[in-house]
């Protein structure tokens, strides 16, 4: 049974300055709900109810999502308002949420070690909410789990890209082992379309075992000068310990403009306006 899950959510969101310059990019809303919710509810409904989110300066607004706001429950509670909470409040009354800082933005690799405080010697999973995975039967992380229950290894989601984006991505190339499922062999982080291995792209859905946080940290900087997930990955797949799964589902990037604005189009016709 995996409990916690990971939330690196400490970088700078770039790609949406000016909105992100005093806001985080994970508490932009897909319609009427920050984006790192859609996560923590994805990780909640795979029985990870151990949010560990690893922050930075300027996230504030993050732990005070995941927290109880008096006055607003005080102003609300009784009225015809009060449908508006609920999804936070289920989400707060099954989730704990912890958070550790991470003080320099040096990659992903460095966000997740950063958590090891916060994860300690068990599998996990990680979650990058600004990939939106919305499906109808159980969500990513739960299908993950179930491999995991039957693999005992670490897990990436994957999907089939363009050769053209996936310069984007870590790739990986492997054997298919049928439904979905690839035993990788090899990885690379954001190579060109001519170095690919494939186009099967890692996204933002991992599981990990716990020996991941001591290859971190012998982790040497990769790909753009941060410590990179994919490179420490790479170890696991060395000694044949990683699946990658294509998982069932609909991704949307939303930490690029026209992925963000395609999952809202999407959830406003699709999600919001079915629930009324
Ligand atoms: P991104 O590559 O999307 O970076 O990180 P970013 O800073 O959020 O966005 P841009 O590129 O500047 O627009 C992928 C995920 O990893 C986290 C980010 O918060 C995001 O969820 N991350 C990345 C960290 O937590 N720490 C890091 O040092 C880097």
């Amino acid at each position: 049974m995996i409990r916690k899950c990971l939330f690196p959510v400490a970088g700078y969101g770039t790609r949406f300055l000016p909105a992100t310059k005093s806001m985080p990019k994970e508490m932009l809303p897909i319609v009427n709900k920050p984006l790192v919710q859609y996560g923590v509810e994805e990780a909640i409904g795979a029985g990870m109810k151990n949010c560990a989110m690893v922050t930075g300066r300027g996230k504030r607004a993050i732990s005070d999502h995941f927290d109880i706001s008096y006055e607003l429950e005080h102003q609300i509670s009784g009225s015809s308002k009060e449908m508006y909470l609920e999804s936070i409040r289920g989400v707060l009354n099954e989730g704990i949420f912890t958070q550790v800082r991470q003080r320099e933005m040096k990659g992903l690799g460095h966000a997740i070690l950063t958590g090891e405080a916060l994860i300690g010697d068990e599998a996990f999973g990680v979650l990058l909410s600004d990939d939106l995975c919305l499906n109808d039967g159980p969500g990513v992380l739960s299908q993950m789990t179930e491999l995991y229950e039957e693999h005992q290894c670490s897990i990436v989601a994957i999907q089939e890209v363009p050769m053209d984006e996936v310069h984007k991505y870590g790739v990986i190339s492997g054997e298919d082992l049928g439904s979905g499922l690839y035993k990788v062999d090899d990885m690379v982080e954001k190579p060109s379309a001519e170095d690919a291995p494939s186009n099967l792209a890692i996204i933002g859905r991992y599981i990990l075992t716990p020996d991941i946080f001591d290859i971190l940290r012998s982790t040497e900087p990769g790909s753009g000068g941060e410590v990179q997930i994919t490179d420490a990955l790479q170890t696991q797949a060395r000694q044949g310990r990683v699946l990658a799964y294509k998982f069932k589902g609909l991704r949307f990037d939303c930490g690029t403009v026209p992925g963000f604005v395609e999952a809202t189009n999407y959830v406003y016709e699709n999600v919001y306006t079915n629930n009324g």
